[in-house]
């Protein structure tokens, strides 16, 4: 499969069976996510791999992750990401979200379902993962079997604006 076929193949799994995610397409997804660039190189993520019933039920505290036997929590460290000079931003979720969306797509090419998710209680992850003020929690990657039927990878004409409306050559 070439990237856009992957791209294209990946959807949100909203429903997962209790097939857990092999030890061998974990350390893949972990890989792509350890080999992906983040700004001034300065790896800021830190993850945590939930995989045991009494994680996964902490993580149910927080966020609905729709069953998945696996939850990789991405946090970036606050204190340790490329910050800009001119402005200050730092650019903390962006190094996360790229990390997310490496282990995204190598789960995909592996034949697991993914959903991405930011509807979570931040306050209530801190507490049951004991995530220090440093680490800001950003991204909840569920991981795992889908049960459902696929959604065409034809989909995006009609799921994704027009490239016409999204993309401007040379001026807005
Ligand atoms: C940054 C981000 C945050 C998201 N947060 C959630 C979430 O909290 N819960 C959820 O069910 N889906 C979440 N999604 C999934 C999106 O709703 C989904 O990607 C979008 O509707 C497109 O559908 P598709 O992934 O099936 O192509 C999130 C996706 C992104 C990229």
């Amino acid at each position: 499969m070439n990237f856009l076929d992957i791209a294209k193949k990946r959807y949100s799994v909203r429903n997962y069976t209790k097939q857990k995610v092999e030890k061998e397409k974990l350390d893949l997804i972990l890989e792509a996510g350890h080999i992906a660039p983040t700004g001034g190189n300065k790896q800021p993520q830190r993850l945590i791999v939930v995989q045991e019933e009494e994680g996964l039920n902490k993580i149910g505290k927080a966020a609905n992750i729709y069953g998945a036997q696996c939850a990789i929590i991405v946090c970036s460290d606050v204190n340790e990401t490329w910050t800009r000079p001119f402005d200050g931003k730092k650019l903390t979720d962006i190094d996360a979200a790229i990390v997310t969306d490496h282990m995204m797509l190598q789960a995909t090419e592996l034949g697991l379902g993914t959903v991405w998710i930011c509807y979570f209680k931040p306050e209530v992850l801190r507490t049951e993962f004991n995530i220090p003020d440093n680490l800001e929690p950003v991204n909840i990657l569920a991981v795992g079997y889908s049960s459902g039927d696929s959604l065409s990878p034809d989909r995006h004409n009609k799921t994704r604006k027009a490239i016409s409306e999204t993309v401007k050559f040379e001026s807005l």
